[in-house]
């Protein structure tokens, strides 16, 4: 993998990245800085492809036809980089997840970085429902974040244990409130994957440090979802990296300010 703009990562432009450089280069800034007004330790940042033409998807729903084994070194790197990643269920149920792991490749760097094993995925749900590929998950591995009033909320806490539900917020969930909650559980590296709804509403919340993008060589053409869902507010970025393989542009761009609303 190429590098392209180098940013704040010291590494020479053009110069070819291999895993533990590509880890280096996407490593979280230290110490990292807070949201908003308030300084708290932790740092999020939200994954996402797009063809060239915009789409999050390909003409199939889904992602696969979009994306590239360029597009997955960086993707297994970000999580590799951090302490829980945050889905949609929406997303998760779409795309099949199941519990995560860390690639063996990586696991060394990792821990260098002194990160757990443990890689757990944190479920969005405003129902509440746990998606079919995730149900029975007990030893931590599973968490799911759902509003006090989720219809699924009780069947839930049976199915993946008391310890393992965030409860956030009443009406609807509360994005604030599972950041403090995650944070609470040591959890202060955070990676979303989406899907659109989901990176909307964490614009929206004014909670995203940083973007990384994928843009893979592909037309899509027709309608298809992009990448912000409709909660999603204007906002300024500022470009930090940039690498390139097999026609594929990598990105992490800085989450400056919302540009309506301030
Ligand atoms: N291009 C990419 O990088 C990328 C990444 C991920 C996904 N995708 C694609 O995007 C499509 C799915 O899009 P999507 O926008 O529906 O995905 P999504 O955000 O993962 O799913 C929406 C669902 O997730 C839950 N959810 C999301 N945000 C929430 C919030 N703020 N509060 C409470 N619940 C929340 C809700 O689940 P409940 O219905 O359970 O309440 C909602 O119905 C799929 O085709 C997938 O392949 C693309």
């Amino acid at each position: 993998m190429r590098l392209l703009v180098a940013g704040s990562s010291g590494i020479d432009p053009l110069t070819e990245l291999d895993e533990a450089a590509l880890f280096a280069a996407y490593a979280p800034p230290s110490p990292a800085r807070g949201h908003g007004d308030h300084v708290e330790p932790g740092w999020l940042r939200c994954n996402m492809v797009t063809s060239l033409d915009g789409a999050a998807t390909g003409a199939d729903g889904m992602t696969g036809s979009i994306n590239n084994a360029a597009d997955r070194a960086v993707f297994d790197v970000l999580r590799a980089s951090s302490h829980a990643v945050v889905v949609g269920a929406g997303t998760i149920r779409a795309e099949g997840y199941v519990p995560l792991s860390v690639p063996a490749t990586l696991v060394g760097l990792r821990r260098g970085r002194g990160l757990p094993d443990a890689l757990p995925l944190v479920v969005i749900s405003h129902r509440g429902e746990v998606p079919p590929t995730l149900r029975g998950r007990r030893d931590g591995s599973v968490l799911m974040a759902t509003p006090e009033n989720a219809p699924g909320l009780s069947r839930t806490r049976d199915d993946l244990g008391d310890s393992n539900v965030l409860v956030c917020g009443d009406g609807s969930l509360d994005l604030h409130a599972l950041i403090g909650q995650l944070h609470d559980r040591g959890l202060t590296q955070l990676l979303t994957e989406g899907g659109p709804s989901l990176l909307g509403s964490f614009i929206a919340a004014g909670l995203v440090d940083e973007l990384c993008y994928t843009v893979a060589p592909h037309l899509v053409g027709g309608e298809h979802p992009r990448t912000v869902g409709a909660d999603g507010i204007p906002a300024a970025l500022e470009l930090t990296l940039l690498v390139e393989q097999d026609s594929t542009v990598m990105g992490r761009w800085s989450v400056l300010r919302q540009t309506t609303g301030d």
